[in-house]
């Protein structure tokens, strides 16, 4: 069985949600994960009723240690990573100029978007090697 990674799966009608379907019905085990845990729960029961194939977790990708926490509980159950989908992601700036973005919320959409998928990656060591 091999063992998939989803993040930000806290939306029905999300892409990652949409991902997560799939990669279950190809037979991956699917681990979900979201800021909003209780949420990515429901969404994963509500593809896997018994919980055994689908697992989801809190998950805040800007965080180091929740980031560790949920790598660690995936590898103690499964032993592997086999693929990454980071889906998790965030747009501060949608509907503003360019010239009026204020940094904060620009360093955010990094945080999220640039280092919390780096951050993901490196975790799961998935990638060529160099
Ligand atoms: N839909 C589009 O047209 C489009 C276009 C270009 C790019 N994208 C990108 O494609 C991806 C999916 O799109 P979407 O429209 O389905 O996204 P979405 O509706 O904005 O959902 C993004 C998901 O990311 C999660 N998330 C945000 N920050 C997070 C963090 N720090 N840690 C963990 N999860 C986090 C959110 O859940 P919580 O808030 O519960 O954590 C949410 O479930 C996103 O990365 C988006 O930026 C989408």
């Amino acid at each position: 069985m091999k063992v998939c990674l989803v993040t930000g799966v806290t939306l029905e009608q999300g892409l990652g949600f949409a991902i997560a379907l799939r990669m279950y019905q190809r037979e991956y085990a699917v681990y979900l994960g979201g800021r909003r845990g209780e949420r990515a729960v429901e969404l994963g029961l509500s593809i896997d009723k018994s919980g055994f194939w689908v697992k989801a977790h809190t998950l805040d990708i800007t965080d180091d240690t929740s980031v560790t926490q949920f790598l660690a509980r995936v590898r103690g159950e499964q032993g592997k990573i086999d693929a990454l989908i980071n889906n998790a992601g965030a747009g501060f700036d949608a509907g503003v100029h360019p010239l009026d973005v204020n940094f904060a919320d620009a360093r955010q959409t990094f945080e999220t978007n640039l280092f919390g998928a780096w951050r993901m990656t490196r975790g799961s060591q998935i990638g060529p090697p160099i």
